[in-house]
């Protein structure tokens, strides 16, 4: 029999910050629960979402989509550039349109950092009921990828106390790692950073330590790659695929170097050749496809519970 977990009811999924130790294990055992194949709840009445990607993705958006789907939700398209965003309107008179046409929750990534402050602290008469869940914002968090990393990550290990995690390479523009480097330090996981030294700073030192890849990979349980974010940087003239892969980048001669039982990440999309080998991308250790299958179920166990945190659907 599947076991049922105990749903997580939230006003809004923004960031992973607040979230306790326990709000994390069963947000986890809810979406292993989906995985396994328990039963979806049956809302009482109709909900429609919308998915606002301001800022491409294929992952993310079409998770979110399939998680909708899974649960019975109807998703509303919103393309931001046939929209009336393209017109000047705000993010603000977006969400009223869409919540006056009976929009329930809205998916949002957008390239501003904490674009949902704004959203979720309004002064009357400006007011909206519908839920908003974080697909990314800027380099500030990216809850689902962060919730369906750890995930991944309990179905390797069932325990993170203790476990040796690096995450490597373009920390400063990652909202990856700093939402990961909340989680897993709250998870009780020993946190390194490594990757070009201009792209780490003293944010980071709170969380974990900075070493050369070379010196921790023999030691580590999980290796958390993270994407060089080309469209980030200003300029790239100095930028080398070959020199980063040599230097920083998961060649075979180390993965060869990794633990028996390590497990290397990825959140997508890939630079084939520079974060890793492409040769590697489906290779025994990788937990890529897992990552991306998890987030689908993580995605439903999120949607349920802004759901359930604003009583929407029925019972
Ligand atoms: N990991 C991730 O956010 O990928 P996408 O940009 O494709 O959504």
């Amino acid at each position: 029999m599947v076991e049922v977990a105990k749903i997580v009811t939230l006003q809004h999924f923004l960031t992973v910050k607040k979230l306790q130790v326990e709000q994390v294990e069963s947000l986890i055992a809810r979406a292993t629960f989906f995985k396994n194949g328990g039963a979806v709840p049956q809302f009482e009445t109709p909900l429609y979402a919308a998915n606002l990607f301001f800022e491409n993705s294929t992952r993310t958006h079409c998770s979110f989509e399939m998680a909708e789907r899974k649960l019975g939700l109807q998703t509303i398209p919103f393309d931001p550039s046939t929209s009336s965003v393209s017109k000047g309107e705000t993010l603000y008179d977006t969400l009223l349109a869409l919540e006056s046409i009976g929009v329930n929750l809205a998916v949002i990534r957008h390239s501003q950092n904490e674009y949902y402050r704004d959203l979720v602290e309004l002064t009357p008469p400006q007011k909206l009921e519908m839920g908003i869940v974080n697909a990314g914002d800027g380099s500030g968090q990216h809850p689902s990828q962060s919730l369906l990393d750890m995930m991944t990550i309990a179905e390797q290990f069932g325990s993170f106390t203790g476990l040796k995690v690096v995450i490597v390479g373009d920390l400063t523009n990652s909202r990856v790692a700093r939402s990961n480097m909340e989680l897993l330090q709250r998870l009780g996981a020993q946190l390194y950073f490594s990757g070009p030294r201009c792209w780490y700073s003293e944010e980071f030192a709170a969380y974990g330590t900075y070493r050369p890849l070379d010196e921790v990979l023999p030691q580590m349980d999980v290796v958390m790659l993270l994407r060089v974010q080309h469209e980030r940087h200003q300029a790239e003239a100095d930028f080398s695929a070959a020199s980063y892969h040599t230097k920083y980048g998961l060649t075979e001669k180390r993965y060869a170097q990794l633990k028996e039982k390590a497990i290397i990440m990825h959140p997508g999309p890939i630079n084939r050749g520079v974060e890793l080998s492409s040769s590697l991308v489906e290779a025994p250790k990788s937990r890529f496809t897992t990552q991306m299958q998890n987030g689908v179920f993580m995605r439903m166990a999120m949607l349920e519970s802004v759901i359930r945190g604003r009583h929407l659907g029925g019972r």
